[in-house]
């Protein structure tokens, strides 16, 4: 008797590593140190101990190189999913920068097909994982009894954040960001992005 195991409704984090992140991390890092120089308070939101910008980085030309970036792998995960064609895709993006000690708390991102981060600069592993946590809710009134987790009895997941790597999820996804327990801060940029039809 064969049991044949299939997956239903699966939530996917997508990521990519830039082959040129060297250089394009010392650029992306001058101008993250320089935009929280302009604004020291930044805002509270989910970092804790950290600072992070308002949700501005798509309206600056400085980061444009990044936020194209962001667009066309969004763009190219929205193919693989069928999205009707002539979607336009509307970014917000921010700045994070959590330093020793810093973390962001579990939540997750309405309105929006995807979220993700794409790490500047950390020290790994100590800078924290960056967790997922079920989103089947109703699987949370039992555990199963098991030695090992899989991703099917999985609670939480976690993924060791890369610097170069950018990391893709869709918004309802609940994460959270472990304390940085380096003696570097942690230097990311968040992002939303809605596909929507042209024109709306
Ligand atoms: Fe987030």
């Amino acid at each position: 008797m064969q049991i044949i195991p299939q997956a239903l409704f699966p939530s996917m984090v997508w990521t990519t590593l830039f082959d040129d992140r060297e250089a394009f991390n010392a650029s992306l890092l001058q101008r993250a140190l320089e935009l929280r120089q302009r604004d020291p308070a930044g805002v509270q939101n989910t970092n804790i101990h950290g600072w992070q910008s308002l949700n501005i980085l798509q309206e600056l030309p400085e980061f444009n190189d990044i936020n194209l970036r962001i667009l066309q792998i969004c763009d190219r995960i929205g193919e693989s999913l069928n999205f009707r064609p002539g979607m336009q895709f509307l970014l917000q993006s921010w700045l994070n920068i959590s330093p020793p000690g810093a973390s962001n708390k579990l939540h997750f991102h309405a309105n929006c097909h995807f979220s993700g981060v794409y790490y500047i600069s950390l020290k790994a592993p100590e800078c924290g994982s960056i967790y997922f946590r079920d989103p089947r809710v109703a699987s949370r009134m039992l555990t199963y009894p098991v030695d090992k987790v899989s991703d099917f009895t999985a609670e939480e997941i976690r993924m060791r954040p890369e610097e170069g790597r950018i990391y893709v999820f869709p918004g309802w996804l609940e994460h959270g960001v472990e304390e940085n327990t380096s003696d570097r801060d942690r230097i990311g940029i968040s992002f939303n992005v809605l596909a929507a039809p042209q024109g709306s």
